[in-house]
């Protein structure tokens, strides 16, 4: 079973991802961390993150064992990543590590900003998440202070605002729900209410194999 989940930064994507994962037995790819993670190698390359060259080739050199840096989730990363995320060569490198991770073992949980459209567009089961930018602001904000470092609302707001337009209008891939996926605004959910939103979702459909 392969189950798509996207949305915007903030949705909640990873924690139902997680938990749709745990609860069917599944894998869980979040495919941001491969985008942090060829943004990371550029910046620590000393390259501009939009140039295509110095993106493609970082990404030619993603390992799996990148993934876990915990300095991809650096609101600087999250930026780059969203330069990167909008070069063709970029996502084309990406495509298939993420379709085989999909498609080993008893199958996976994605979530990202494509998964329903462009990586797994034959996916049992396809979420969009969406949450209003201020709901979504104020979630990383408590995030970022829960962590101890320094935020402030108005930047945090900012900077979703900046990369939002930028996933949503880039030519490739854009930030798009897939017209058959389920859409679940979460902006007066917590996690175990957008989780029990989704199982009723995924419960109610018939398999596909
Ligand atoms: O955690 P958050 O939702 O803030 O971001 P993320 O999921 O880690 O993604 C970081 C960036 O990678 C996004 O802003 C997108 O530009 C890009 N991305 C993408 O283009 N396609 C994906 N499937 C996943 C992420």
């Amino acid at each position: 079973m392969i189950i798509a989940v996207d949305g915007p930064a903030a949705s909640g994507k990873g924690t139902l991802a997680r938990r749709l994962a745990q609860h069917f037995g599944l894998n869980h790819l979040d495919t941001g961390s491969l985008y942090r993670a060829v943004a990371f190698r550029a910046l620590a390359a000393g390259a501009d993150p939009a140039d295509p060259d110095a993106a493609v080739a970082a990404a030619r050199q993603i390992e799996p064992s990148d993934l876990a840096d915990p300095r991809l989730r650096d609101d600087k990363v999250a930026q780059a990543a969203s330069l990167v995320a909008a070069i063709p060569g970029v996502r084309t490198a990406l495509l298939a590590f993420q379709r085989d991770f999909a498609r080993r073992g008893p199958g996976a949980v994605l979530d990202g900003r494509d998964i329903g459209t462009v990586v797994c567009p034959d996916a049992d089961a396809k979420i969009f998440l969406t949450a209003t930018v201020e709901a979504r602001a104020l979630r990383r904000f408590k995030e970022l202070q829960a962590a101890g470092g320094p935020a402030i609302y108005e930047r945090v707001l900012q900077d979703m605002m900046l990369r939002d337009a930028r996933d949503r209008e880039r030519r490739t891939a854009p930030l798009q729900r897939a017209s058959d996926a389920f859409e679940l605004d979460t902006t007066a959910l917590d996690a175990d209410a957008a989780f029990a939103a989704a199982l009723r979702y995924v419960g109610g459909l018939k398999p596909r194999r």
